[in-house]
């Protein structure tokens, strides 16, 4: 229980940290294609950002930057981000409020 209530506050203190205006300044410009201007793709073949968790978000960035996830688009467009804007990208995508209707 202490536990979950440590990474709870981490998280709180992770999105104010980071920036959500300049993550969605960054996004316009260099996401927006393929996965939306509100984080929901266009693009059938890429996947939704929107609503998803900031430390999902960060790590496959950071994973794609280093190789050890591999796709040969986003391999490209990670190599140039640094820690700062992958931070700033993760807390405007996760900051996006999503509903879900069940079918
Ligand atoms: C040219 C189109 C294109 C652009 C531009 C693009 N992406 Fe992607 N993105 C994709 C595709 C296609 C995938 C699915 C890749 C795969 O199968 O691993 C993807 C996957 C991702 C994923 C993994 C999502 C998941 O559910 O695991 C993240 C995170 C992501 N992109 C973030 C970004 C960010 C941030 C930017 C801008 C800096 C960006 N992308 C720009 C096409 C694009």
């Amino acid at each position: 229980m202490k536990k979950f209530a440590f990474v709870l506050a981490l998280c709180a203190f992770n999105s104010f940290a980071n920036d959500v205006a300049e993550g969605r300044a960054k996004a316009d410009a260099a996401c927006s294609l393929c996965h939306g201007a509100n984080g929901i793709a266009g693009m059938p073949s890429a996947p939704n950002l929107a609503g998803q968790q900031a430390i999902y978000l960060s790590e496959q960035l950071k994973n794609y930057r280093s190789g050890k996830r591999h796709h040969e688009v986003m391999g490209v467009i990670a190599k140039s981000l640094t820690d700062a804007e992958i931070a700033n990208l993760s807390a405007w995508y996760s900051a996006i409020k999503v509903t879900v209707e069940v079918p």
